[in-house]
């Protein structure tokens, strides 16, 4: 088998031939997926037969694994499951099921874990049961977007810090969505709001849901950047929608990468995807609150 990348867009994300993840890799081949995930940010590949197993150890090759608290049993905590089957009955959720609220959350445009300290460097998520229509999950490059700003639209966002907060985020949803519990887990932190990629120097803006306001500035000025620039980089030409068949497996850079799940009819049809979460390098902010941007 001969590794073969193909190119989706003009800017970013390239479809991954001629390997089998579940399988230990030869020699050189995890080299130039990991080149290749610096240089693509999302790279989509077909047929992984992934069992949560498998994922993991493929998964570790980028890094340790975050742990999560919403997990799937067996998982030792690394696997999410995005899914509307309560594992409890093995049914769909009811219409109205407050983790169908929950799920929402994902279909605005995000960088998962932003709201911790120490950010994700990727997720690798699995399409185990794909509904037939819908569920795509879309993509924006924060790297191609920021590229296209003129150079005193990129000068401006240099060294400005952004609040990132998961409560901030779900609020967004439902005001009462979260415990007490929940919010206390997450307190509000700071990244840089521009971040360098360390292997290749480009940089990328780093925001999404979770991104409240910019760290001492008003708070509605903040966040009407953070609009702004969520909103520049789901141009169409900097997003790739992926609709998924069985076994796909994509992974994207946190670091310079927006996604979003799209909505589907979740008391219709199944959907469950396995997803792990690497961890990335971080804080992005010095202690006394200045941006690190190559971090
Ligand atoms: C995720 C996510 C979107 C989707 O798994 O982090 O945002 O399409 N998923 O399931
Ligand atoms: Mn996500």
């Amino acid at each position: 088998m001969t590794l073969t990348f193909q190119k989706i867009t003009e800017h970013f994300g390239a479809e991954v031939d001629g390997v089998d993840l579940t399988k230990p890799l030869g020699d050189g081949v995890l080299a130039d997926i990991l080149e290749a995930f610096d240089e693509y940010s999302v790279l989509v590949f077909h047929d992984q037969a992934f069992d949560d197993d498998t994922q993991m150890a493929f998964s570790r090759n980028f890094g340790p694994l975050e742990t999560m608290r919403k997990t799937k049993p067996g998982g030792g905590g690394h696997i999410s499951d995005i899914s509307n089957i309560d594992p409890a009955t093995k049914e769909m959720y009811p219409a109205g099921h407050w983790r169908l609220l929950y799920n929402k959350g994902n279909e605005m445009w995000h960088s998962d874990s932003s709201f911790k300290p120490v950010p994700s460097l990727t997720s690798m998520l699995s399409g185990r049961i794909v509904p037939p229509e819908g569920a795509g999950t879309e993509f924006a490059s924060q790297r191609a977007a920021h590229a296209a700003l003129t150079p005193s639209e990129q000068d401006r966002l240099d060294g400005l810090v952004a609040v990132h907060s998961f409560e901030y985020s779900r609020s967004l949803v439902d005001k009462e969505l979260l415990s007490d519990a929940m919010r206390a887990e997450h307190p509000p932190i700071k990244h840089a709001l521009v971040r360098a990629n360390p292997k290749n120097g480009r940089k990328a803006f780093y925001s999404g849901s979770h991104a409240s306001h910019i760290d001492g500035w008003p708070e509605a000025e903040g966040r009407a950047l953070l609009r702004e620039l969520v909103e520049w980089a789901t141009q169409p030409q900097f997003t790739y929608l992926h609709q998924w068949s069985v076994n796909d497996f994509v992974i994207w850079d946190n670091r310079c990468m927006l996604h979003r799940g799209r909505p589907w009819d979740v008391t219709k049809y199944p959907r469950v995807m396995h997803r792990t979460t690497v961890a990335g390098a971080g804080p992005t902010v010095s202690e006394d609150g200045l941006a690190l941007s190559a971090a």
